[in-house]
């Protein structure tokens, strides 16, 4: 068999630098980011990022998140306000985005952004991408490298199955250390949460010394791609069950559950955090496995649990 993961480079200086060059010929590149990996296009190209949607067959209503290396590359791009400058001291780089507003005189290509007026940014903490965001003079618009409505990758090799060989280069930096997307939070108004994410609704209020709310109203609700199914295996998916049957997957967690074949504990220790790790991972492996019903025990709704619930809630579609 050839190589089916031909495309994935390790991370050294000449793989760094082809992957600078391609982005910088508006061409795309899988990378590494902390929370999952992504597929990364030039933010002020709109031929990087019509590749974009169109290989993740993502609807254009659904706006891209603008990945940056620092404040000084933001300012031209959006207005800034205290709850960002609060917030961004406090959690950036980290995975946490932000929704701000957007400047008239915005490089950003329109399609990035869906044409709205509003953007949503992020810095990331991974080392790699930020050597490449750094050598960059432009912005970075990256999705999970998925196809629209898939599992999120977590690891090089995710990606090289997302894709096969229409990205030409994947930079590994092995498994995520995260697993579950960003926190997104519009700071447009008054602030609120849009996807629950590593970043918890109480180490965000503390910051801004307020109450936050995650937004449940779908119909206002201001990230489109939260409104549907999404992160899905494919497979039906039945929430808080207590048990299964053998030819069904059974996703558990915490150490009162036996080993068995259809058993794939989130974390025996019962640790939210390698629980979030190992969420895509597992829906993954359990799709590739070819099983036609999944089944997850009740996970506890605190913590980084609100990301692991709002994920599972909307794989369940
Ligand atoms: O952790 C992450 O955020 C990953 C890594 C690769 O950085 N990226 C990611 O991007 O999850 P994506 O495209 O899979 O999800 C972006 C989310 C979508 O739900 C989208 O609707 C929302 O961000 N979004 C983007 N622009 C927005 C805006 N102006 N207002 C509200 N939501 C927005
Ligand atoms: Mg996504």
């Amino acid at each position: 068999m050839n190589n089916i993961y031909s495309n994935i480079y390790k991370v050294n200086n000449s793989n760094l630098s082809k992957a600078i060059n391609r982005l910088k010929k508006k061409d795309l590149v899988g990378v590494p980011t902390e929370t999952v990996y992504g597929l990364a296009g030039s933010a002020y190209s709109s031929k990087a990022i019509k590749k974009i949607y169109s290989l993740k067959k993502r609807p254009l209503k659904n706006p891209l998140i603008i990945h940056y290396y620092n404040l000084e590359k933001l300012k031209k791009d959006v207005d800034l306000n205290d709850n960002f400058f609060k917030l961004y001291k406090k959690f950036s780089p980290g995975p946490i985005t932000f929704v701000l507003r957007k400047k008239k005189k915005s490089l950003l290509s329109n399609i990035a952004i869906a044409r709205l007026k509003t953007v949503a940014i992020r810095f990331p903490q991974n080392k790699v991408l930020r050597k490449i965001l750094k050598s960059l003079n432009f912005p970075l618009a990256i999705p999970s490298a998925n196809k629209s409505t898939h599992i999120s990758p977590v690891s090089a090799e995710d990606v090289s199955q997302e894709f096969k060989r229409s990205i030409k280069i994947i930079l590994n930096d092995g498994s995520c250390k995260i697993g579950l997307e960003s926190t997104v939070i519009d700071l447009t108004s008054k602030p609120r949460i849009l996807r629950p994410g590593f970043i918890e609704p109480k180490d965000i209020s503390r910051v801004l010394n307020k109450k936050i709310t995650i937004s449940q109203n779908s119909k206002t609700i201001k990230a489109p791609g939260m409104l549907k199914r999404h992160y899905s295996p494919g497979i039906p998916i039945k929430l808080n069950q207590k048990k299964a049957k053998n030819n069904e997957a059974f996703i558990v967690f915490g150490k009162k559950y036996k080993k068995r074949k259809n058993i794939f504990n989130l974390s025996y220790k019962s640790n939210l955090n390698e629980a979030a790790k190992n969420l895509y991972k597992i829906l993954r492996l359990i799709k590739n496995k070819n099983y036609k019903m999944i089944y997850v025990c009740s996970i506890p709704k605190t913590g980084i649990g609100l990301a692991i619930n709002d994920r599972l809630t909307r794989a369940a579609g």
